[in-house]
């Protein structure tokens, strides 16, 4: 190791010198002080205080120097570096409450403000209603069937029982999509947008092969209605499907029963009058006691009922046992098996259940009409 050279003189070290220390002193002070972000101030330490900036290269020189001369220069070196570091610590700070002052006026968030002015949206009626119909059976092991709106003729008719010239299949009754038309149509099946939601019966039956078959369908249907106060040519229904052994009409009035009970109160109850459906044998036409009055209009004239018209029953739909011409067509062995199956309209329900007057407002998606139905999901 060389020992210190002692005729050297750090005024001849030109990063000595002492005003090039000051130069080098106040460069990096005006670069901190020019540096208007945290990021340019972290790239202006690097350059003035990093390992080669130039103080730390003029540092680095010292150590070759005479004693003297080697104390002189630390000291002026050091405290170059001390007001280097004092200066960037200050404009470290500085800046910092700059950016916190600003965060904390950029995400302020004003608690008077009215909040979300937007409505939230509400599920339409129908389709509530129509799954708290359906959750009835589900609860008793039903299972939710689905079929499609655009039906083969077949299906909507023909499985159905309806013969080729049932009135139902006439244009004035049905939207045909395609094809023919019953007695008209040589035997060949049209497509039609399904008139109920019977035909999931016999999709049901021919998928499911075997019974026990238990399924409830709810499904938008259509007919070739104009659209008035108590019509809509768009409207929706849910059908019932039991397909058991041992099955009889007193099953599908127990279930008739516990049906309008969950929906409507405790006290509720169908009765069973005789009508014709040509899928069901025998069929009928079920009512309810009149969920306004509860019956206690009837013959009492001080106290009419709009909603049944002072009959004491509303008619809910029809029902029957499946005919076991609907079951043969089906693959299902009437011998063994025997059904019941039941129908209605679940806006009519809907109506009489919430005092709704015209059919109208269930189509229209006028929110007024909507919101008081509130967010029941
Ligand atoms: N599909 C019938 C209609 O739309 C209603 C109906 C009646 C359904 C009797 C049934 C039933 O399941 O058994 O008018």
């Amino acid at each position: 190791m060389s020992a210190p050279n002692k005729s050297y003189d750090p005024v001849e070290v030109e990063a000595l010198k002492p005003e090039e220390i000051e130069r080098m002193r106040d460069e990096a002070l005006a670069a901190f002080a020019a540096a208007d972000t945290l990021d340019a101030l972290q790239e202006a330490k690097v350059a003035h205080t990093g390992g080669t900036s130039p103080l730390a290269l003029a540092n680095r020189e010292i150590g070759a120097l005479p004693p003297q001369a080697k104390a002189e220069a630390g000291k002026r070196v050091g405290m170059a570096r001390g007001a280097v570091s004092k200066a960037l610590a200050a404009r470290q700070a500085e800046l910092e409450a700059e950016r916190d002052a600003r965060v904390l006026v950029e995400e302020a968030v004003d608690v008077t403000l009215p909040h979300d002015r937007t409505p939230a949206g509400a599920r339409h009626p129908l389709t509530t209603f129509m799954e708290r119909v359906a959750d009835v059976f589900v609860a008793m092991g039903y299972e939710v069937a689905e079929g499609p709106e655009v039906e083969a003729e077949w299906f909507n008719f023909d499985a159905l029982n309806f013969t080729p010239d049932h009135p139902a299949r006439q244009m004035q009754d049905t939207f045909f999509v395609q094809g023919p038309q019953g007695a008209d149509a040589g035997g060949e099946s049209g497509v039609v947008l399904r008139t109920h939601t019977s035909p999931v019966q016999a999709r049901a039956l021919l998928e499911r092969r075997e019974p026990p078959v238990y399924i409830v369908c709810p499904g938008r249907v259509y007919r070739t209605d104009e659209l008035d106060a108590t019509h809509t040519p768009v409207f929706h229904q849910i059908e019932l499907l039991a397909v058991d052994e041992g099955l009889t009409m007193a099953d599908l009035k127990g279930t008739l029963d516990h049906m309008v009970q969950a929906l409507f109160g405790a006290d509720m109850k169908t009765r069973l009058r005789p009508n014709y459906f040509p899928f069901t044998e025998p069929s009928a036409e079920m009512d309810m006691v009149c969920y306004v009055c509860r019956g206690e209009s009837v013959g009492n004239p001080d106290r009419p009922c709009r909603t049944c018209g002072s009959e004491g029953w509303i008619e809910l739909g029809g029902c029957g046992m499946v005919n076991p011409k609907v079951l043969t067509a089906c693959g299902v062995d009437p011998q063994k098996y025997s059904g019941f199956a039941f129908g209605f309209g679940i806006e009519r329900m809907l109506m009489f259940r919430h005092n709704v007057e015209d059919m109208r407002d269930m189509v229209e998606g006028d929110v007024r009409f909507t919101r008081p139905f509130g967010m029941e999901i």
